[in-house]
């Protein structure tokens, strides 16, 4: 085992000559700092186990406030770190005032050796024994979230997603799940089919977005040597390695017209052939498909049949948006927050009040997923022990759905010169004249404003 190393801050070398000799005396490995500064710059570069420090620093003051602040900003850097503080004799509110400042535990000079050795050896153990145990739990944690799918849902308006999760889950009833993207549709998929009796057997995706058309046949029914050109041998398709399982099929207004009446079939009578033979084979596959198309909309157009969405979406679940959830937000972010903090090896307790609170604000039309990742790029850019405001790096409030009224005039007048590009699909003139300014007045602002 790595021998344990002790850091130790005092500005009186009699004291650090004696702290070092006698824990060097005990297998410790020690090091040594005279200032407060070099105490937070030891612990942001290293990992102590333990931190024996004294309270005073300049020579004159003996009223412990060097310490006492210097003990709040080790909370920031490495709140996990055990302090014991050295305090003058008889000065015990000193001492109390410390341990509410975040110490683990004092010692007063001058000292006893064996009762400091005693400490020591107690705040060592104990903070192993706590960090140990909050590394099991973010492990099974994460084992957890790997395994089998993780589902946040406590805000109200997710509990009708949850109660159809639980009634429909466990059937072979197909399922559509609608929502805006991000919104956690593979997520529902995924959890319906871990209820489900199939649980043990395959869930087998298809991203129907993601396919050529010309592949796709195959992919979903397979294909026998020959086929066609490239068929060099014969390929088992989606559907039968779903086989007893579950299909999800992601996506679903991306399939191809032609292959919709297939699809149907296989539906509808659990019978399909592999491209290029005529053997029908019997396939048992639930179902499970998402969208976040209308798919109204797409029968209206003619590009998907009414039949087939009939078959499909035996029971809908829609998924409602991150922001009619926000309750919710809090719950995913420190779930994300720990993913990454243990994948980066960030120690990281939390959000700070301004973070939380641009998180509760944020318009998230990327719902989870963008939550998911801002968090994890704020993950990798906190330098202390919280998630800071800055860190989250939130695209500007005027991009997203503000309300006008609570805009800036500069923010206000870039909006609509946006809108005006977008419009005209950045033909500057015609921009200018419907926004009733000279062409070079406009390149005016696009340069301002950086557009
Ligand atoms: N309720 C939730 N609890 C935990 N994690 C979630 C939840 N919802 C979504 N996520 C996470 O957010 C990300 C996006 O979710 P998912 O891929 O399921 O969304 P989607 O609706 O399928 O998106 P798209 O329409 O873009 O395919 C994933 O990393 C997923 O794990
Ligand atoms: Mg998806």
């Amino acid at each position: 085992m790595d021998r344990q190393r002790i850091l130790i801050a005092d500005d009186q070398a009699d004291v650090l000559e004696a702290l070092r000799f006698l824990l060097k005396g005990e297998g410790f490995l020690t090091e040594a700092v005279t200032s407060p500064g070099a105490v937070l710059n030891a612990l942001q570069v290293k990992d102590y186990d333990a931190l024996i420090m004294d309270l005073n620093y300049t020579r004159d003051t003996t009223s412990g406030q060097e310490g006492l602040d210097l003990l709040a900003q080790i909370q920031r850097v490495d709140p996990t770190v055990p302090v014991i503080v050295m305090t003058a004799w008889g000065s015990v509110e000193l001492a109390v005032e410390a341990m509410r400042r975040g110490a683990r535990d004092f010692i007063q000079k001058p000292w006893e050796n064996a009762r400091l050795l005693a400490i020591v050896k107690t705040q060592i153990a104990l903070s192993e024994a706590l960090r140990k145990g909050q590394r099991l739990e973010a492990e099974n944690r994460l084992l957890r979230a790997e395994g089998k799918p993780l589902m946040i849902a406590e805000a109200a308006s997710m509990q009708p997603v949850l109660q159809l999760i639980s009634r429909v889950g466990p059937s072979d009833a197909n399922v559509l799940v609608t929502g805006e993207p991000g919104t956690g549709k593979e997520v529902v998929a995924r959890t319906l089919h871990a209820v489900s009796e199939r649980a043990s057997k395959a869930l087998v995706t298809v991203n129907a977005g993601g396919l050529a058309e010309g592949v796709f046949e195959s992919e979903l029914f397979g294909h026998v040597k020959g086929a066609f050109t490239d068929a060099k041998m014969d390929r088992v398709g989606r559907f039968e390695l779903a086989d007893g399982g579950t299909l999800f099929l992601d996506e679903i207004a991306n399939v191809p017209h032609n292959l919709q009446a297939k699809l149907l079939r296989v539906l509808e009578m659990g019978e399909m052939e592999r491209v290029g033979s005529s053997k029908t084979k019997r396939v048992n596959v639930r179902v499970i498909s998402a969208t976040n198309a209308n798919l109204g909309e797409e029968i209206g157009s003619g590009r998907f049949r009414e039949d087939l969405l009939f078959r499909l979406n035996t029971i809908e679940i829609h998924i409602p948006p991150l922001r009619d959830r926000k309750e919710d937000i809090p719950l995913l972010a420190s779930h994300f927050l720990s993913v990454y903090a243990q994948r980066y090896r960030k120690r990281l307790n939390g959000f700070d009040a301004g973070a939380m609170q641009a998180l509760m604000e944020n318009p998230w039309q990327g719902n989870v997923r963008e939550l998911n990742h801002v968090v994890e790029r704020a993950v990798l850019m906190a330098s202390d022990a919280m998630v800071r405001l800055s860190d989250l790096a939130l695209r500007s409030a005027s991009s997203g759905p503000t309300k006008l009224e609570d805009m800036s005039l500069e923010d206000v007048e870039a909006f609509l010169i946006k809108k005006a590009l977008a419009r005209y699909d950045g033909n500057v003139s015609h921009a200018a004249s419907a926004l009733g300014l000279s062409r070079s007045a406009l390149y005016r602002r696009l340069q301002r404003y950086n557009l």
